[in-house]
Order: structure tokens, then C-alpha cells, then sequence
């Protein structure tokens, strides 16, 4: 027989909590301290960031890595050192973090919002190909949710239109395409070190590429327009200080030790996960593409189908809470319905072509479907945990599946209380 629901009064299915996140001990420890103590604070005096900027690129096989603030300027710089901008076009996909598409406008150049696949909620490569026009120069694919973006297609797309491809690669860290890493597919690669990312110092971010003029330009712009040849103050092109701290490169020096075993941990717990509840009704987990040699669930994300499954996303989501497994339904709405994109208020940003620009008439119902009603993020740190921690998760599900008739009644008269 079904145990009652912990929602409606019921034993949950655990309170024990999740393994916590961030992760670290003595060597961060020691590595901050060694910082503080050797007065080389900044990235100009000190050695963490060099070095670890070299370990980060070397692991993707990359030649350079220039360490950068956080993840959005990554983004804007790639884009400046591309020399896109002009009200140029950037195709990048509606089920994102705010920065993928803010940092395009912060180029001066025009989003163009493209929906995602249904099953791998990362850009549809059909999609890309029917919104590409003489203005487009660059694609930015995320790899969502640590899942890399179908590069082969989307590689040939750009060959072929000769477009630039910046990997947003924020929650890939450790991920694999074809055996090669995730961010050194495109001619850039993005990643962020934001609190909750896979590989985090608090804040910070990096930009991967091969090529030695982008390289350069990266440099260039993220340190105040200097060039390796010049003085210091000598200054090439209008940009800022977007530089690294040498505190946050001593301890990504220390969290980049942990990664691949953590990364191990977070594929295999996400794969055993998803086979164990794939089996429910109206139970979606991410599909993994074929090409996906590793996934680096920065998320374990899944839809839900309501109907099939018999009880709403948001009484599923409030429902395994109350089992003990956090959750959320994650982004509520497409990133071109948010304000500020229905607004056109880009500040000084694109002043011709907000003219003709309306998003109202961007059309992409799958990441709609998924913002409004089907999706469902467990966040990265759970995947830490045991085998049997898995088996919590898929129990909870189990049992949500189990009581779907009183869960959906109380789901319609928490509806009709609300109205
Ligand atoms: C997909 C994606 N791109 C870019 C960013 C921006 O990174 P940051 O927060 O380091 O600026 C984030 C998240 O934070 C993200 O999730």
C-alpha cells in the first residue's frame, strides 16, 4: 500500500540533507593564506591566476586561458575580441541565464532568440539554420545544464555561413563532446566560478580559444587596452579591468584538483537517476545525445507532463520538497519576455535597431512549455551524494506517482483557493 505523502501529512521519504556545496578543507585553506601572506593580491603581482589559467586550458587542450572577472564579462569580451558588435546578430537560445543574451546587447549587437530542443533543452540545430541571416556573425550555444550542444552541427552551420561559435560553457565544466571537452569545441569557450557552478572561487570566469589573435584581444580587453608589448600605461583600445584576483585563482587552483572526481561522481549518479525514473509516466529526464561522451549535471533537470503523470509541475515540486529533496521548477519565463527585452531597455546599447526590434514577436514554444509549466532543476551538489541518495530521489517520485490522485485534488483546491 502507498504511504501518505509527506505534502499532506505523511513520514518523508528523508531528512537527511544533501551533500553541501561548496566543497573544500586545508589546501584552500593553505592556499589563501599562502596568497595573504605573500602581499601579491592582484593578478599584475601574483602567480595563482597565471598557473591556473594555464591548467584550465591545458585540460580542454587549449593554448590560452585568460581568467576574467566572472562569467558574463567572458561573454562580452569574447564577443568584443571577435569584433562582433555594430548591431550585428547573435543567435543564442531562450533558456538561458540572463548574461548569454545581456552580454550580446552589451556587444551592441542583437540577440536573436532561438528555441531549444524539446528532449536536450539545449539550441535546436534546425532552428539555428532558419533564423540565420546576412547579419548573423556568432552563435553562442549553451551547453545547458552541463550537457554539451550538438557542436558538429552547429560547427558546420558556422563553417558554412563563416559565423564565430562562443561555447557558453558556464555549467560544463568537466563535460565532453566526442571525448573533447566542452569549451574548446567553438573558436571560444566560456565558463563562470559563480557560487554555484561546478568549479567556483565565489565569483570568476575564463575564456578558452586556440587562436592566438583572439587570445591577444582577450588579454588586451580585459586588462585595461594594454597590449604584452607596451608599458603600462600604454593603452590600445577603450575597455576596463575585468582581471581575475590572485585570492579567487588560489582557490580555483584547489577546486580544479577536485573536479574530476567530482565530475565522475555527478555523471554516473545523474545517468543511474534518470534510468530509474525515466520509467515513470509523463517523466522526462534530459535526453542524453549521443555525441555526450560526459554531462557534468550542473543540474539534473527532467520535464514533467503533467497529464501523463497525473499531478502538475508545481504540485510535483511542492511535493518533493516536502519529501525532503529541494527542488525547483526553475527559469519561470523565456528570456525574451523578461522586461527587459520587451522593453528594448538596452541603455545606450543598439540605438538604431531597437527600432525595428520586437521580441513580442519571437516565437519559441518549447523553452516556453518547459518555463511554464513542465520543468524541474536538482542542483548539482545532490548529485554528490550516495547511491542511495538516488534511490531517495527516485522513491519520492515513485511515491508522488503513487498518491497522484489525492495530490491532484489538493493541486485543484489550492487552485481554486488562490482564484
Ligand atoms: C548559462 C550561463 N551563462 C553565463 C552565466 C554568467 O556567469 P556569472 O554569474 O559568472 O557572470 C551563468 C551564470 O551564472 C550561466 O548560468
Amino acid at each position: 500500500m502507498s504511504q501518505k505523502p509527506a505534502l499532506l501529512g505523511g513520514k518523508p521519504v528523508r531528512t537527511r540533507c544533501f551533500p553541501p556545496w561548496p566543497i573544500f578543507g586545508r589546501t584552500e585553506e593553505h592556499g589563501l593564506v599562502r596568497t595573504l601572506c605573500s602581499g601579491k593580491w592582484g593578478r599584475l603581482d601574483g602567480e595563482e591566476v597565471a598557473k591556473f589559467e594555464s591548467r584550465f586550458a591545458a585540460m580542454h587542450g587549449c593554448k590560452h586561458g585568460v581568467g576574467m572577472v566572472n562569467g558574463t564579462v567572458s561573454l562580452r569580451i569574447a564577443l568584443l575580441a571577435a569584433g562582433i558588435g555594430a548591431e550585428d546578430e547573435v543567435i543564442v537560445p531562450p533558456y538561458t541565464f540572463f548574461s548569454t543574451a545581456s552580454a550580446v546587447v552589451e556587444a551592441n549587437a542583437v540577440p536573436v532568440f532561438t528555441d531549444i530542443d524539446l528532449d536536450t533543452f539545449n539550441l535546436g540545430c534546425k532552428a539555428v539554420e532558419a533564423v540565420v541571416t546576412p547579419r548573423t556573425r556568432a552563435i553562442i550555444p549553451v551547453h545547458f545544464a552541463g550537457q554539451p550542444a550538438d557542436m558538429a552541427r552547429i560547427m558546420a552551420i558556422a563553417r558554412k555561413r563563416k559565423l564565430v561559435v562562443i561555447e557558453d560553457a558556464a555549467h560544463a565544466h568537466g563535460a565532453s563532446y566526442m571525448n573533447r571537452p566542452a569549451g574548446s569545441l567553438g573558436h571560444m569557450g566560456s565558463f563562470s566560478f559563480q557560487s554555484s557552478k561546478n568549479l567556483t572561487a565565489g565569483e570568476g570566469g575564463i575564456i578558452i580559444t586556440n587562436d592566438d589573435r583572439l587570445a591577444e584581444s582577450c588579454r588586451s580587453i580585459h586588462n585595461c587596452g594594454r597590449i604584452p608589448s607596451g608599458v603600462w600605461y600604454e593603452h590600445h583600445v577603450i575597455s576596463g579591468n575585468y582581471r581575475l584576483g590572485e585570492f579567487q585563482g588560489a582557490i580555483l587552483n584547489c577546486q580544479l584538483d577536485r573536479l574530476e572526481r567530482q565530475t565522475r561522481t555527478r555523471d554516473r549518479n545523474g545517468q543511474y537517476l534518470a534510468s530509474r525514473i525515466v520509467e515513470l509516466p509523463g517523466i522526462h529526464p534530459q535526453k542524453r545525445g549521443a555525441d555526450c561522451t560526459r554531462h557534468s549535471y550542473h543540474l539534473f533537470m527532467l520535464r514533467i507532463d503533467g497529464e501523463a503523470f497525473g499531478v502538475p509541475r508545481g504540485a510535483v515540486v511542492r511535493a518533493l520538497e516536502a519529501e525532503g529533496i529541494p527542488c525547483s521548477g526553475g527559469y519561470g519565463l523565456s528570456l525574451h519576455h523578461q522586461p527587459l527585452f520587451r522593453n528594448k531597455a538596452f541603455g545606450p546599447y543598439l540605438p538604431k535597431a531597437r527600432e525595428k526590434l520586437d521580441y513580442d514577436k519571437t516565437r519559441c514554444p518549447n523553452s516556453d512549455l518547459i518555463c511554464r509549466e513542465q520543468c524541474v532543476w536538482l542542483e548539482q551538489n545532490m548529485l554528490l551524494g550516495s547511491r542511495n541518495d538516488m534511490d531517495d530521489i527516485a522513491r519520492a517520485f515513485e511515491k508522488i506517482h503513487e498518491n497522484r490522485e489525492v495530490l491532484k485534488a489538493w493541486s485543484r483546491k489550492r487552485e481554486r483557493e488562490v482564484r
